[in-house]
């Protein structure tokens, strides 16, 4: 059997490259399947979708708060009772998941607020399930936001390295808190070796066997994550994230990333940028054939938003456009802080 180029059967069949055009297709003349919009309609290839989208949503302690993140127009560190509000809003446009990041009144070495029962996430996921039973809910599992350095597990006191082993029993227990608390995906997004053998063994344990895992397998270290870093509060206070996250320069050891992931019990595989990173979701998504996520992160979200102010460029052109390129590659799932806005022009088309 051939074997298929892409998800979306991007397989090209013919013309070879070798023959002779005029000769073997003489009347072969692409723009006559882009005269009207109904013919455009007709022969596209890949489809954005409402049913695509995930919206990564920032809760935070307190009460009221909408706090805007100024590097990133649009998005906000919500208090529970504004996230239920914004995830109304999510709902009703027919997104079908949101991502969700806490950001805890209190750090500390140990991340305690990471898998506290009455921890902001913990809470924050309890309260969306309750409004909205049938919205999905899924939770980052990270230690950075809740660690006082803002690693993303346990610093050695005197060496300062994070330490791969025992934080993945804090992943492990943050995660099980997570599936206690009524959240439907588990997403760790750490890059600690193991993590997802570590959090299915949790989860099969105390009986959430049910429960999928979307991990972020192919997770790189780098400058798009900058404006998250202020949403969540999570900026490392010393170092970087290099020891963990995944070298720019690496796609061979992305699909080793991918294919462990896989073995310790994924779900769903996640890539991380995506517009940055088109080639290593085209070869997850052919490699594998899982289901695969892009994440579109804050920096992607920033720099449209920016250059759109600035009457630079279109900024649905340009955001569905590069939605379609991630699509394109073979992405299946959209991580986006444009969901909503998203969703709202697929409405109008
Ligand atoms: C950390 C984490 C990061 C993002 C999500 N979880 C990156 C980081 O700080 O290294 C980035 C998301 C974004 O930039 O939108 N576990
Ligand atoms: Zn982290």
């Amino acid at each position: 059997m051939e074997k298929s180029l892409s998800a979306q059967g991007g397989a090209v069949k013919f013309p070879p490259m070798s023959s002779n055009l005029s000769g073997q297709f003489p009347s072969y003349r692409p723009r006559r399947l882009r005269r009207s919009p109904a013919l455009r309609r007709l022969v596209q290839e890949t489809r954005l979708s409402v049913d695509q989208l995930v919206l990564p949503l920032f809760v935070r302690f307190g009460n009221k708060v909408r706090q805007p993140i100024s590097s990133m127009p649009g998005v906000f560190q919500l208090s529970l009772d504004e996230l239920v509000k914004e995830a109304e809003r999510a709902y009703k446009l027919g997104v079908p998941a949101v991502l969700l990041f806490g950001i805890p009144e209190k750090k500390d070495t140990k991340a305690s607020g990471a898998y506290a029962a009455n921890g902001i996430v913990q809470k924050a996921v309890r309260l969306l399930k309750k409004n909205f039973p049938e919205m999905l809910v899924v939770t980052d599992v990270c230690l950075c936001e809740y660690m006082s350095h803002g690693h993303c597990g346990i610093v050695h006191e005197k060496h300062g390295q994070v330490l791969n082993d025992p934080t993945l029993k804090l992943l492990a227990r943050t995660a099980t808190s997570h599936a206690e608390a009524g959240a439907d995906i588990i997403a760790p997004s750490d890059m600690m070796d193991g993590r997802v053998r570590a959090i299915r063994e949790a989860l099969d344990k105390d009986a959430f066997s049910d429960i999928p895992i979307m991990s972020y397998a192919a997770k790189f270290s780098s400058g798009y994550y900058g404006p998250f870093r202020e949403a969540a509060e999570s900026t490392p206070q010393f170092g970087d994230r290099r020891s963990y996250q995944m070298n720019a320069a690496n796609s061979a050891e992305a699909m080793r990333e991918v294919a462990l992931d896989i073995q310790e019990g994924a779900d769903i595989v996640m890539v991380k940028p995506a517009l940055a990173y088109l080639d290593i979701i085209y070869r997850v998504k052919n490699e594998f054939g899982y289901p695969t996520a892009a994440y579109a992160v804050s920096a992607e979200y920033s720099m449209i938003k920016a250059a759109a102010a600035n009457g630079w460029i279109d900024e649905k052109a340009v955001t569905m456009e590069s939605l379609l390129a991630m699509r394109r590659a073979g992405a299946d799932i959209l991580i986006t802080y444009s969901a909503m806005q998203v969703a709202e022009w697929l409405r109008e088309e």
